[in-house]
């Protein structure tokens, strides 16, 4: 799917989507930290059903993962979050609805998708209000608040490729948007791209060529601490989900202030360089906060074993941004629901593999360091 990925998509935005921040080191650790941790198999075990099935932030899902919000979908397909929405709908999976949309909140809850809504902080507050309001409206039964993104992320291969807001072709880009005329086809049809939720307020991207970086710094509010979070809490009466912490000591004051669900996430890598992967840090979230929310590990989530291990671990599910990305630009929709489907495939044949017929019953007995084994071996 990856393959197809880059060969339907210009190279300012493959970099757009696929790169990190700085060295992208964290986000290369994010999938590598998986490879730290060995399952456990039980053999002899009647796997003829298993269930995959679980709930996850307050939504009933077919399988223990969910899809990330990530903005401006319609620079990978015309068909941009709507049809992202209408996949995860058919695999019975929740999707997240970027405030970063090219979307609006409205048109991506006629999918009649399990949804929750992406917050940033902006500097105007009348405007955050307003789309807590409309996301009420328009019932998305999760809020989901991104504290991972105070200042852009150093995301050096956008700088090298100019990438701005829509996409502008340059000189040094011409040839690649040139090679790649189906992807210029669907963008010059679709002349509505613009930041569907925010249009009206600061509608920068789209007028002027601004870059992500740019845009980032000038509108979210850097200010924003504790205290709004408990504003918000006290504003939003769905699920309240806080998308970006890491430390365990975070992650017990967010559920202090009302969080009903984690996302223990670097933001795929794209924003501090340098930070463990969600995965290396879960154990310890979880002994900190116990059973008082829910824990989603996102970033790095590419295989079946993958989601098996966070849970062994300690997480109620994973979530998804890039793969389903990838299936995006290679197909559209039904790209997405390829990559939803193969994550369905995997996540069964490897429970059933592992001798587990249901996600509650995969424990931490299920898993192990590799550092243990090594020391066992050596012992
Ligand atoms: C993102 N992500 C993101 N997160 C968020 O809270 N709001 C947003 O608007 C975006 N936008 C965005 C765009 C693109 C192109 C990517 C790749 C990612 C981060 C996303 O929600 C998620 O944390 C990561 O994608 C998870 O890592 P993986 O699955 O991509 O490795």
């Amino acid at each position: 799917m990856g393959r197809l990925a880059d060969r339907a998509l210009p190279l300012p935005l493959r970099n757009y989507m696929q790169g990190g921040a700085d060295d992208e080191t964290t986000m290369r650790r994010n999938s590598a930290a998986f490879d730290d941790w060995l399952l456990a198999q039980h053999i002899l075990v009647d796997v003829s059903a298993v269930d995959p099935g679980t709930e996850l932030i307050g939504f009933p899902s077919a399988l223990p993962l969910m899809l990330s919000p990530t903005g401006m979908s319609q620079l990978f397909h015309a068909a941009g979050e709507s049809a992202v929405a209408r996949a995860a709908k058919r695999a019975q999976l929740p999707y997240g609805l970027s405030t970063m949309a090219t979307t609006s909140i409205e048109a991506v809850a006629e999918t009649g998708a399990m949804r929750y809504f992406q917050l940033y902080f902006f500097r105007d507050r009348g405007l955050t209000k307003a789309l807590l309001e409309r996301a009420a409206a328009y019932g998305y039964g999760a809020l989901c608040l991104t504290t991972d993104t105070t200042v852009a992320g150093n995301r050096e291969r956008d700088l090298r490729s100019g990438m701005v807001m829509p996409p502008r072709f340059t000189l040094g880009s011409m040839m690649s948007f040139a090679a790649h005329p189906r992807w210029l086809l669907g963008t010059l049809r679709n002349r509505a791209f613009q930041l569907a939720n925010v249009v009206g307020y600061v509608d920068e991207i789209g007028r002027s060529g601004t870059s992500v970086i740019d845009y980032v710094n000038k509108q979210f509010d850097r200010s924003a601490t504790w205290r709004d979070l408990e504003w918000l809490r006290a504003q939003w009466g769905g699920k309240l989900v806080v998308k970006g912490a890491s430390s365990p000591a975070d992650c017990l004051q967010a559920v202090e202030c009302g969080a009903d669900a984690i996302m223990v996430s670097n933001h795929g890598g794209r924003q501090l360089d340098g930070t463990g992967a969600p995965i290396d840090y879960l154990p310890a979230i979880r002994n900190s906060i116990q059973n008082r929310a829910q824990l989603i590990v996102d970033g790095g989530v590419r295989r079946g074993t993958h989601v098996l291990k966070a849970i062994a671990l300690g997480a109620d599910g994973c979530s998804i941004g890039r793969p389903y990305l990838y299936g995006l630009a290679a197909g559209g929709e039904a790209g997405v629901e390829r990559v939803l489907a193969i994550f369905r495939a995997e996540i069964e044949r490897d429970m059933a593999l592992m001798g587990r017929t249901r996600v509650r019953d995969i424990t931490a007995a299920d898993i192990a360091h590799l550092s243990r084994h090594r020391v066992a071996e050596l012992s």
